[in-house]
């Protein structure tokens, strides 16, 4: 369990997945989380679903807190930060989830020697599968790495990068579900057309992907390996691959791909 207390500046999907995913998988005592969020509605509904300590006010989550937890949208980081920069001190480790602000900018507007990490979650945290990449700021130690992945571990895969990379990291694995469910979805159009209920139909399409995905992380084949082998010649998988190789699928996912990762780098410029 975490010694350090915990706050999130900002406490919406991302912040909310967080905190609940923390306490229930016993990381953190709810008592040692407080939570910030602009609208008294918000903060009362997280305390009690949570049972953690709210408040409107992004000092308090300072004045408590060890780690603080940026989850407000990049267009907000300036100026909370400007609002925060006598609050947050060198006894603070700062962490940003926010998509496409660059360390340097984060660091640039707090006291000198401020640590900083920017990490990249996604919301499949909240079942404890999230995929999640962090790079370390320019005071950042080893330690504070080790504790962000003790964080993000808890909560699924975690890998420590380069902030080089964290731009496509967000436009593949931030952005990542959302594309997943638009491909469930169109699985279970695809099943209604052919005449299935819908409800089974979107059950057959979630599970299909949750087995492939854990048949490739599990057996660590190629993707490539795994689709060979469930395609024989001349029989109904191929007709449905050839059909996606005609809508010019790969590329549409490529694309998405390329799309949220310059999204990502215009948001911090
Ligand atoms: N959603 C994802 O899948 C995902 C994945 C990876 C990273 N992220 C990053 O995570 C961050 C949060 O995303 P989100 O989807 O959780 O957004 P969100 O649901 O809009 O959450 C942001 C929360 O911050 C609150 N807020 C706004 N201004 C504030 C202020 N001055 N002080 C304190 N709280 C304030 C908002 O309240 P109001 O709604 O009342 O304004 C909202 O509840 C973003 O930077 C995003 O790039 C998101």
């Amino acid at each position: 369990m975490l010694q350090e207390k915990i706050g999130f500046i900002g406490c919406g999907k991302m912040g909310e997945a967080l905190c609940k995913s923390m306490v229930n998988s016993r990381l953190s005592e709810a008592s040692r989380i407080i939570a910030s969020d602009v609208l008294a509605e918000r903060c009362k509904l997280l305390s009690q679903e949570i049972g953690i300590q709210t408040t409107q006010n992004n000092k308090d989550v300072a004045s408590f807190a060890d780690i603080i937890i940026l989850a407000v949208k990049p267009q907000m980081v300036n100026e909370i930060l400007a609002d925060l920069k006598n609050s947050i001190t060198q006894r603070h480790l700062v962490v940003s989830i926010a998509a496409g602000i660059p360390i340097q900018c984060i660091e640039s507007r707090l006291q000198s020697g401020v640590r900083v990490i920017r990490v990249m979650p996604n919301t499949p945290c909240l079942v404890g599968l999230s995929a999640t990449a962090f790079a370390l700021g320019l005071h950042a130690t080893q330690k504070d790495g080790q504790l962000v992945s003790t964080i993000f571990n808890s909560v699924g895969k975690v890998f420590h990068m380069d902030e080089k990379y964290l731009d496509a990291v967000t436009g593949l694995s931030g952005s990542g579900p959302a594309y997943v469910y638009m491909f469930i979805e169109a699985l279970s159009d695809g099943g209604v057309k052919m005449g299935l209920p819908r409800d089974i139909a979107t059950i057959l399409a979630a599970q299909t992907v949750l087995g492939a995905a854990k048949m490739l992380l599990e057996t660590g084949q190629h993707p490539a390996q795994l689709k060979d082998a469930v395609t024989s010649p001349g029989g109904t998988t191929i007709e449905g691959l050839s059909k996606l190789e005609d809508s010019g699928f790969r590329s549409a996912v490529i694309n998405a791909v390329e799309a949220a990762t310059l999204k990502s780098k215009e948001l911090g410029e």
